[in-house]
Order: C-alpha cells, then sequence, then structure tokens
C-alpha cells in the first residue's frame, strides 16, 4: 500500500480549501482562458482544466497542453489514462508546470475515451483504478485525486460505490470528486450521460458519513451558491459545478469568494470585462484570435439588461480575422447605453 502524501505538503492545505468550491473540468471550456477569466470572479474557488490524456502529455505539445498563467491558481490538472507507467510519468512531466492537484478521470462516458478504457468504465476496475493512483501519488508532488461517477451501467451504487472508495482510498487518495449520477457507457451520448441518469446525491452524502476521513466533493446539476451552501451544510466537503458556472458565471463565480470562503466581493461585470483587456492583448500580439478568449465570456452578462446585445456582437465578429479590443468596445455598447 502506497502511504498518502497528504499533510506532508502545506500547500496541499490551501488546495483542499479551495475545494469548497471548485469548477469542474470541461473539455474544450475550462482552457487556460476560460480559467483566467473565472478567476477574476473569484480568488478562492479551484478550477479545473480539461482533461488531458497521458499519451498526449507524453507526445504532444506540452506547453500548448500543460502551459497556464500564474493568475490561474489553485488550478487542478486532470489527467486520463489507466496505464500506470503511463499516468506516472504524464504526472512527472506536468510536476514541472507547477498544477496545484493533479486529478485522474474516472468519470467520462464518451466513447473515444471508453476505446482507450478509461474514464468511467473505470469504474468497474477499482483496482486498476488503485494501480494507476498508487504510480501516480508516487510522481506526484501534489495531492492526487479521483473524480468519479456513482457506478455505470447495471453496477448497484449503493454496493460499487463504497468498494470503490475503499479500494482506491487504500492506494493513497484521499480526495474525491463524485458525479452523483450513474454513466451508461452505451446507448447515451456524453451529453445524455449528463442529464439522463437520475442523481442521487442522497448516496454522495452517505459517503461521506460512511467515510468522514475522506474529502468528498458532491458534482452534477449544482446550478446555485444556495445549493452550494446546502450541500456543505450538510457535511460535504466540496462543491463542483461545470455546466452553470460556464454559461452562467458571474451568478456563480461572482458571490463565491464572499459566501463560500469569507472573502472580499467581486469586482463588477464592467470591471471584470477591464481586467481582461490586458490579457486578451498579449494574445491577440502574440497572434492569437480575439474569439478563442471572448467565446467563454459570452454568458457574463447573463440575466442583465444589454446581455443580448453582448452575446450577439461577441458572437458575429469576434471570429473575424483581425478582430481585436474593439469588437469589446462594440459588444459593451448596449450595456452602457442602459446604463445611462
Ligand atoms: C462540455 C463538457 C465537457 C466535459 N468534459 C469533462 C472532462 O474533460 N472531464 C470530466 O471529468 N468531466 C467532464 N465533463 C463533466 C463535468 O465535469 C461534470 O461532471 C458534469 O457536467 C456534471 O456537472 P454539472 O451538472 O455541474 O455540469 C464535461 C462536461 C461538459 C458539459
Amino acid at each position: 500500500m502506497t502511504t498518502a502524501k497528504i499533510g506532508s505538503n502545506p500547500e496541499d492545505a490551501k488546495v483542499r480549501r479551495a475545494a469548497r468550491l471548485s469548477i469542474a473540468p470541461m473539455m474544450d471550456w475550462t482552457d487556460r482562458h476560460c480559467r483566467y477569466f473565472h478567476r477574476l470572479m473569484s480568488r478562492d474557488a479551484l478550477l479545473y482544466t480539461e482533461m488531458v490524456t497521458a499519451p498526449a502529455v507524453i507526445h504532444g505539445d506540452r506547453s500548448r497542453l500543460l502551459g497556464f498563467d500564474a493568475a490561474e491558481h489553485p488550478v487542478a490538472l486532470q489527467l486520463g489514462g489507466s496505464e500506470p507507467a503511463e499516468l506516472a510519468e504524464a504526472v512527472r512531466i506536468a510536476g514541472d508546470f507547477g498544477y496545484d492537484e493533479i486529478n485522474l478521470n474516472v468519470g467520462c462516458p464518451s466513447d473515444r475515451v471508453q476505446s482507450g478504457c478509461f474514464g468511467a468504465v473505470l469504474m468497474e476496475r477499482p483496482t486498476l483504478v488503485a494501480e494507476c493512483v498508487a504510480a501516480m501519488i508516487a510522481a506526484s508532488p501534489v495531492e492526487v485525486t479521483v473524480k468519479c461517477r456513482i457506478g455505470v451501467d447495471d453496477q448497484v451504487p449503493e454496493e460499487v460505490l463504497p468498494a470503490f472508495l475503499e479500494t482506491v482510498s487504500a492506494a493513497g487518495v484521499s480526495r474525491f470528486q463524485i458525479h452523483a449520477r450513474k454513466a451508461w457507457l452505451q446507448g447515451l451520448s456524453p451529453k445524455e450521460n449528463r442529464d439522463i441518469p437520475p442523481l442521487n446525491y442522497p448516496l454522495v452524502v452517505a459517503m461521506k458519513r460512511a467515510f468522514p476521513h475522506l474529502h468528498i466533493s458532491v458534482n452534477g446539476g449544482i446550478t446555485t451558491l444556495d445549493q452550494a451552501e446546502a450541500f456543505l451544510a450538510e457535511g460535504l466537503d466540496g462543491v463542483m459545478i461545470g455546466r452553470a458556472a460556464y454559461h452562467e458565471p458571474y451568478e456563480v463565480l461572482a458571490g463565491a469568494d464572499a459566501r463560500i470562503f469569507g472573502g472580499q466581493p467581486a469586482p463588477d461585470r464592467f470591471e471584470v470585462v477591464e481586467r481582461m483587456r490586458p490579457y486578451i492583448a498579449r494574445h491577440l500580439e502574440t497572434g492569437g484570435r480575439l474569439h478563442q478568449i471572448t467565446r467563454h465570456m459570452l454568458g457574463l452578462f447573463h440575466g442583465q439588461p444589454g446581455a443580448r446585445g453582448w452575446r450577439r456582437v461577441l458572437s458575429e465578429r469576434a471570429n473575424r480575422p483581425g478582430a481585436g479590443l474593439e469588437v469589446i468596445d462594440a459588444a459593451l455598447q448596449p450595456m452602457l447605453a442602459l446604463a445611462s
């Protein structure tokens, strides 16, 4: 059995505190630009990368796949894989980039992921997951955590989930993010697998009671800070929010520091835009496209007067060749007109 490294690194305690509210790993969404933007609204929440597969880390363009801005801390890298030596190698490589946590994906049901035998299908292979995390822990300077489902297909969650937590925690993991629904590996698309299998929050709460020494975050279908606070009050250690944080970032993130962490209120929406400008300007100067950043900002004014104009201008114009900060000015016009 590998001994958990938790506690040996004082930084881990800070990351665990940040995990009281985290933004879920989302492929194509939570890239570095998205995380930079989210960080402007919450200093404290823990941000996850998109999943990066271990083979991609080993053979791919490392700075593109793993690079991030120092302002994004605390940030957790999610890896996909099921080959212990390969995952350990990926962890060693990622170590140079300074992530605050390494997470293993045991929840993603997409075909591509299943065919490589990783993601949610690993719920059926807890011993293999234990081998993977043991190898990752041995290679990692920071805490290794696991994001999982409550089960897959015909599994009985009440039986397999505690057995999974038992086996994987014996290998040294003591922090889990549990998406509170099964994944159905046949017949449902990844998108359907995020909505159709029913949520079972009581089971996740029961896991915290059964394994009080584990740090457990609940994920799935949570859309408001009210809900997040209610889960924390029920004894869960953390709440992970995905789609709602992406589509309505200000609603989810801006209140988080004051309500969840006892910190400062966030800047207002216009100030968030102002603070994005230098970051966007640097990106454009180095050959990047405006749309690569502004696509994550479409929901910033969600629910506010003029929000449709903001979305429309950014959607129509940010993708044009040569589009620059003047598009942001134009997108802000509808809101500024209404505010004055
Ligand atoms: C576009 C998209 C991409 C996702 N990619 C990943 C991923 O790379 N790794 C992962 O563990 N989960 C992934 N998920 C699942 C989310 O992390 C989360 O578990 C799920 O959306 C449920 O949380 P929510 O209801 O708060 O969105 C993805 C979800 C979405 C919407």
